[in-house]
């Protein structure tokens, strides 16, 4: 944990005393978070609270059966000064559904919009400043904290918004890296919860995602879970291609969660007159891409040279150590929209 020194307010984005150059991605304490509560049949006003720590009740059904729900997006300080959020109402729908999913209250999307907007606002020179190539990232929290011990729902919840600053990875350009497939372990069941951001699949992710790291692989991929003939994602991230005759290809799986950074890349994608096929993707196709990539919230976009499988490696246009030119425009594009750079031709920029 770094503790972020005592300094007067100033709500001007990049005048927090941080390194800006190297943030990485770490928790880092800032001025304060947000807290909604939903109890007796209603979500309170929210307020902005300084304590890190939470209290909560030693039988809230969040810490016994799971009742945990999250997101992640990002704030950018763009070239014309302002603070924007980058499609914020997609994470309220995704928050939604994975709060509806697991029996949770979901918290009305403009709720959900307001929270971030504060979480921001109370922390604006946490922004990283334009240039810099950072980001405030929020993390949403959504818990079930009403005491009960019988397996059922919660009736009180707690939404809570973090904001944290980080760095952009790809500061001196991206290199693209070796993905493994991760054949002894599921990430999620075809009529599970892998669709919706629930805090468990991520307790699942953690033991496969070690064990990748530690045989030297920095990111995992999934097969389904009933053929494993399927590719289904990454640890963290979606799974795209571009095939060799120009299409972009991402799996359609019920045990995916739909990334907003796909969404976003399939819509730029079709707008550079790409033909976008959403659809399953046998494992056995991978050798034939001529680009990969995993995409997400945290780097945009990771790009894969070769996936290993068993004893098997897979090239992707050869091995080669340099980004493909799909991959790379269309990450551009996206790192150009978001610091305001480029026109926001499809309105994802939402003031704060
Ligand atoms: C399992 C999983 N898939 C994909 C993603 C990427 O989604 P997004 O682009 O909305 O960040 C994430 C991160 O949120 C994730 O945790």
């Amino acid at each position: 944990m770094v503790a972020a020194p005592e300094m007067p307010k100033t709500n001007v984005p990049g005048t927090a005393d941080m390194d800006w150059e190297n943030l990485g991605f770490e928790y880092r304490d800032v001025n304060s978070h947000v807290k909604f509560t939903f109890k007796n049949g209603a979500w309170d006003e929210g307020e902005m609270v300084k304590d890190p720590y939470v209290k909560v009740h030693i039988a809230n059904t969040a810490l016994h059966y799971g009742q945990s729900v999250f997101e992640g997006l990002k704030a950018f300080h763009g070239k014309d000064g302002s603070v924007k959020l980058f499609r914020p109402d997609e994470n309220a729908k995704r928050i939604r559904a994975s709060a509806e999913r697991i029996l949770m209250e979901p918290p009305p999307a403009d709720l959900f919009i307001k929270a971030c907007k504060m979480a921001v606002k109370a922390n604006m020179e946490y922004v990283p400043p334009y240039g810099s190539e950072g980001a405030l990232y929020l993390r949403p929290l959504l818990f079930g904290t009403g005491a009960r011990i019988g397996l059922q729902p919660s009736d009180e919840y707690t939404l809570l918004v973090m904001a944290i600053p980080v760095g952009n990875y790809y500061k001196g350009g991206f290199k693209p890296t070796t993905a493994v497939v991760i054949e002894d372990y599921d990430r999620a069941a075809p009529k599970g919860v892998g669709a919706v951001k629930v805090a468990g699949n991520y307790a699942a992710d953690m033991m496969p995602n070690m064990l990748a790291k530690q045989a030297g692989y920095p990111i995992g991929l999934y097969l389904d879970a009933k053929t494993n003939t399927l590719v289904e994602e990454f640890s963290t991230s979606n799974f795209f291609a571009v095939t060799e005759d120009n299409k972009f290809v991402t799996p359609d799986s019920p045990a995916v969660l739909p990334s907003i950074t796909n969404k976003s890349l399939m819509q730029l994608a079709e707008d550079e007159g790409m033909v976008v096929e959403h659809r399953p993707v046998p494992f056995d196709e991978v050798s034939s891409f001529k680009e990969v990539a995993a995409c997400g919230t945290a780097v945009v976009m990771t790009t894969i040279k070769q996936i290993v499988k068993g004893g098997e490696i897979i090239s992707i246009n050869g091995g080669s150590d340099e980004t493909g030119p799909v991959c790379q425009a269309l990450y551009d594009r996206v790192r150009g929209v978001q610091a305001g750079e480029l026109e926001d031709k499809f309105g994802w920029m939402m003031p704060v």
